[in-house]
């Protein structure tokens, strides 16, 4: 099967395709026939050696396909399924660890790392699905607290977490904000966001104040380092302040005394450390296949191609997520 892979750590140009022959699925897994596969802004951080992974390394978490053959316990699963998933802990040793990544024509996955992928989803969109569903679910839904008709406030609204989270947010009844360049203001309300700020504005805090003079409920931000303070600001008594992202610049945080006077709570996470996944997965499947939640595709690339679609996760704005199709 053909796989894009890279030997040593390095720019986009490390990866290459190359000819390897496919896993055998062990007991408690699947192998599945790839349709399409998911972009994210961590595959090319792994690239750059970020986590120190085991080399060569078939770059990938999420993908959607159908499954090709079955361990001894593959559960639920048969031959002919379609199914979709994320393989968040690539190289990760131990048994918990992910043995492969998917872009690859096949993936040899465990069965706790996919659901069933509902009719009505194209492969694409569902391949694009898991670890941005998976973070907006966690901060949405467990992490942290939405009391009813209460306000959310997303940062990047176009983006891949950044959309999912929208709808999520407004299938769950909030009132919703979002931040986003002046050109996806428009799309972003089409996701579902009651009011979009240019994350540019100079008065984005007063802004944001004069719209929700109660504060902010719950606030998800991938860029903490740029709007630490400004979230406390407008974080409601109680607020809280889910934070993700690759914060490079250590956030300076220059008034912590506003968040101890409000009780805001302050909540790193990562959804790699999501295991398993298969329940939130299937909570993910029920609400695409409901139209809750769509997955916006950007870009299709081939897998000849994985290298510019790193760069492009990396460097370039766009609406939603970007996929491989092998
Ligand atoms: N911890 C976790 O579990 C977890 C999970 C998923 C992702 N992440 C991380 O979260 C970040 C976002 O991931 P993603 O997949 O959503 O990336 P993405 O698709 O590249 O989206 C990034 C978004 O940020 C927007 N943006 C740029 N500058 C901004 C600013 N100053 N304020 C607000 N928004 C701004 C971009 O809008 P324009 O294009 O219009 O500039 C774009 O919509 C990445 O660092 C990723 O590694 C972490």
């Amino acid at each position: 099967m053909r796989v894009a892979r890279y030997h040593e750590f390095g720019a986009p140009d490390v990866i290459e395709v190359e000819e390897i022959e496919p896993l055998e699925p062990r007991s408690d897994e699947v192998r599945v026939s790839v349709e399409a596969a998911g972009v994210n802004p961590c595959d090319a951080l792994r690239r750059q050696g970020l986590w120190d992974d085991e080399l060569p390394l078939i770059s990938g978490s999420d993908f959607a396909g159908v499954v090709e053959a079955v361990g001894d316990s593959g559960g639920e699963y048969a031959v002919g399924d379609e199914v979709f998933g994320t393989v968040p802990r690539l190289n990760v040793s131990g048994s918990r660890g992910d043995r492969q990544g998917v872009y690859a024509e096949r993936a040899t996955v465990r069965t706790d790392r996919l659901t069933s992928l509902p009719e009505s989803v194209p492969f694409a969109e569902a391949a694009a699905a898991g670890i941005v569903s998976g973070t907006a679910w966690r901060a949405l839904q467990e992490l942290g607290e939405l009391p009813p008709r209460g306000t959310a406030l997303i940062h990047g609204g176009s983006g891949g977490v950044g959309h999912v989270a929208v709808q999520l947010a407004a299938a769950m009844g909030a009132n919703v904000f979002a931040t986003a360049s002046p050109a996806n203001r428009e799309i972003v309300r089409e996701f579902g966001a009651d009011r979009v700020f240019d994350y540019r504005r100079e008065d984005l805090e007063s802004a944001i104040e004069q719209a929700a003079p109660d504060g902010i409920d719950l606030l998800l931000d991938h860029m903490f380092e740029t709007h630490c303070q400004l979230d406390i600001n407008v974080a409601a008594k109680d607020g809280d302040v889910l934070v993700i992202g690759n914060n490079y610049d250590q956030p300076q945080i220059t008034d912590l005394t506003t968040a101890i006077g409000k009780d805001v709570t302050i909540q790193p996470f990562d959804t790699l450390n999501l295991d398993p996944i298969d329940d939130t997965l299937a909570q993910i499947s029920r609400l695409m296949a409901a139209g809750d939640i769509t997955i916006e595709i950007a870009r299709k690339y081939t897998l000849a191609e994985a290298a510019e679609a790193h760069r492009a996760v990396s460097e370039d704005s766009f609406v939603g997520k970007l996929v491989i199709v092998p």
